[in-house]
């Protein structure tokens, strides 16, 4: 089942319409699976659950860019259509679902579950963890200013950061001050 969603996701990664580039796969996705499953008994969550919401999170952004805006909501009903094809159990979609519904630190989604909590903070280490991915979206993707991409990566940064959980920010103090110290 997970090397099924694996290779979905890829797939669509490396496709020409991803907007984000192969480098999503590469430096987010597998990164927001690998510390989601590492997170999960902090949090109490089911590894599973967490390593297929992980990969499945960003998924509408990836296939559709008009998606990106509002990724969230379009996110849970893809991957619902993909875990269905699959045979995934009704109870573990509907768990991937709420967790990808909340995973964003800039919409207001209560986390209902622990899982849900697991994906956000997992998305957000990544995030923190990864700042040249991010930097490489604003500069190289979309092709912004120095200072306007910079304002962008910090600002993303910090909203990361605003939904971390204390345990987790100790993982993530680190790296985070010493990107704000570059960026700001
Ligand atoms: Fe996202
Ligand atoms: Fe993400």
């Amino acid at each position: 089942m997970i090397g099924d969603i694996r290779t979905i996701v890829e797939r669509a990664c490396a496709a020409e319409t991803n907007v984000f580039g192969y480098g999503i796969w590469t430096h987010h996705i597998t990164k927001v699976a690998e510390h989601a499953r590492r997170l999960a008994p902090l949090f109490g969550a089911d590894p599973e659950i967490v390593e297929i919401a992980a990969l499945l999170h960003d998924y509408a952004s990836v296939k559709d860019e008009a998606l990106y805006e509002d990724h969230h909501v379009h996110g849970p009903i893809e991957a619902g259509a993909i875990l269905t094809k699959l045979g995934c159990p009704e109870d573990t979609i509907e768990a991937v679902r709420h967790a990808i519904a909340a995973h964003r630190a800039s919409v207001d989604v209560e986390r209902r579950s622990a899982e849900a909590r697991c994906l956000a903070n997992a998305d957000a280490l990544a995030h923190i963890e990864n700042v040249t991915s991010l930097l490489h979206l604003a500069y190289a993707r979309w092709g912004r200013g120095i200072d306007e991409g910079a304002a962008w990566v910090c600002a993303k940064l910090e909203r990361s950061w605003g939904k971390l959980d204390p345990r987790v920010r100790e993982i993530a103090r680190e790296p985070y001050e010493a990107a704000l110290m570059v960026l700001d």
